[in-house]
C-alpha cells in the first residue's frame, strides 16, 4: 500500500551558518558511551523528562550502556514519559523489525519506565491516519525535552524520508526506495513500506536533539547534511535550524567523511 506523494512546499530559509555541536570519539563503544552518558545526565537534571527514543542498530549500543549506567550510578528513569519515533505500519509488535517490539525489549524494560508513561504507537491500528493524529495530540500535551535519533538512507530523521516538508508533524509516511531497499535487501527484514513516524516539526520543537551515527555512509548523509543546502531534499539538514539544540556523537570514521568538504 502506498499513500499519494506530497509535495514538500518550499521553504523560507534563513542562512544558518553555525553548526551543531559535535562530539567525536575514536570508536562505536566510545561514541556510544558519550551518548549514553548525556541521556544519563539530562535524566539526572530533569527526572521528570519527556524522551523520543530512536530504535535501530546503531542505537543498540547507546541504550545498553544507558542500562548498565543505570544499574552502576543509580539514576532512575522512572519518572521520565518515553515517546516512540516512529513504527512500520502495519506491524505486530512481535515481527522482528517491529520498533514497538524494540523499545519494550531494549528501553522500556531495561530502564524500568512505568506502562503508564510508555507511549506506543499502534503499528496495528485499523487507520493509520487517526493513530498518527492520536499521537501527534499526545506530543502536544507536553513539550520533549529530548529527542534521540539516527540516520538512515538519503539523510533520513525517524521516517522523515527525503522531500518531507521541515513543519510536517505526525503522520502516515512512504517509506524512500532506498529504505525498503536496506531493509528487504540489506537487512533481509520483510518490512511493510509505510510507516506512522514523528515529523521533522515534532523533532525540532524538543529542547534537546542527539544524534548518533557510525560509519562512512552514514558520514557521507551527514556531509550532504551539514555541508549541503539546508533542504527537504535532506532531512537532516533540518537539524542546521537548531544548531544550538543539537548534538551529534560520531565514531571516527563517521566525523572523518562527514566533517570533509
Ligand atoms: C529508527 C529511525 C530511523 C533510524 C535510521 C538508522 O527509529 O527513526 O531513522 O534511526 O534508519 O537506522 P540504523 O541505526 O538501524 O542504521
Amino acid at each position: 500500500m502506498r499513500l499519494p506523494e506530497q509535495q514538500a512546499a518550499p521553504v523560507e530559509l534563513t542562512p544558518v551558518n553555525t553548526l551543531p555541536r559535535i562530539e567525536i570519539a575514536a570508536t562505536i563503544e566510545e561514541a556510544a558511551r558519550l551518548a549514553a552518558g548525556r541521556i544519563v545526565n539530562i535524566v539526572n537534571r530533569d527526572p521528570y523528562a519527556a524522551i523520543t527514543y530512536a530504535t535501530g542498530q546503531t542505537m543498540i549500543p547507546v541504550y545498553a550502556e544507558v542500562a548498565r549506567l543505570l544499574t552502576a550510578n543509580g539514576t532512575t528513569f522512572v519518572n521520565t514519559e518515553a515517546f516512540h519515533l516512529d513504527e512500520y505500519f502495519p506491524t505486530d509488535p512481535s515481527a522482528a523489525y517491529s520498533f514497538v517490539g524494540y523499545v519494550r525489549e531494549k528501553i522500556f524494560g531495561p530502564f524500568g519506565i512505568p506502562l503508564a508513561q510508555r507511549h506506543e504507537m499502534d503499528g496495528l491500528a485499523q487507520d493509520p491516519i487517526a493513530e498518527a493524529a492520536r499521537y501527534e495530540a499526545l506530543l502536544a500535551s507536553r513539550p520533549i525535552s529530548l529527542a534521540i535519533l539516527g540516520i538512515g538512507p538519503g539523510g533520513h530523521i525517524g521516517f522523515n524520508e527525503q522531500g518531507t516538508p521541515f513543519d510536517i508533524r505526525t503522520h502516515v509516511a512512504n517509506l524512500a526506495e532506498e529504505t525498503i531497499y536496506r531493509d528487504h535487501e540489506e537487512r533481509r527484514l520483510a518490512t511493510p513500506e509505510l510507516a506512522i513516524t514523528q515529523g521533522i516539526g515534532n523533532i525540532l520543537d524538543a529542547e534537546q536533539i542527539i544524534l548518533v551515527a557510525y560509519g562512512s555512509q552514514k558520514g557521507e548523509y551527514l556531509r550532504k547534511a551539514l555541508h549541503g543546502p539546508i533542504t527537504p531534499d535532506c532531512p537532516a539538514s533540518a537539524l542546521r535550524l537548531a544548531p544550538d539544540r543539537v548534538t551529534l556523537y560520531l565514531d571516527q570514521e563517521a566525523a572523518s567523511v562527514a566533517l570533509s568538504t
